[in-house]
């Protein structure tokens, strides 16, 4: 009898160490998993950061004249050439409820239609109720091209130097 017990005690014991060695496998190979999925999602991350951009010819240089403002469709954008020839690429999206911003010529700013917000030539707030400039998007010239991402508009209170480019 007792020798019947000691067989039941020791396949017991057996079958609890296989099962927390599974169960200790299982964790493992669960780690394994996350951390290599973690290290593909950074990757991927990257990646899509360098191809996440999306860049707009917007014409060339020598087109614009000191204080011109013209329009791009295809990227829903302005190309604004300051007085001084430095450049700037304003989103037409009004900061106040979304609207699209026209520009108008004979004024020589931009006004909204929605609720009469009006931006200079830089997007700067001229007439509430917007409370802030219109977005712009990073710009550079390449062999005299005027390039623009317009994957990341950026959101500023005020205008500032470094927002404009010089050809
Ligand atoms: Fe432009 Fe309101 S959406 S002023």
């Amino acid at each position: 009898m007792k020798k019947e017990v000691g067989k039941e005690e020791v396949s017991r014991r057996r079958l609890v160490k296989n099962w927390v060695w599974g169960l200790l496998a299982v964790i493992a190979g669960s780690e394994f998993i996350w951390f290599s999925g973690s290290i593909l999602k950074s990757h991927r991350k990257k990646s899509s950061r360098n191809k996440g951009e999306k860049i707009i010819d917007a014409g060339l240089v020598a087109e614009f004249k000191p204080g011109e403002i013209k329009a791009v469709p295809q990227g829903q954008f302005y190309i604004s050439c300051q007085e001084d020839g430095s450049f700037i690429a304003l989103s037409r999206t009004c900061t106040h409820l979304g609207c699209s911003v026209p520009w108008n010529e004979e004024q020589n700013k931009f006004i909204c239609p929605c609720h009469g917000s009006t931006f200079d030539k830089k997007g700067v707030v001229l007439t509430a109720p917007a409370m802030r400039p219109l977005d712009y998007y990073p710009l550079r010239i390449e062999n005299g091209n005027i390039r623009v991402d317009i994957s990341t508009p950026i959101k500023r209170q005020k205008f500032e130097g470094s927002q404009v480019v010089r050809a």
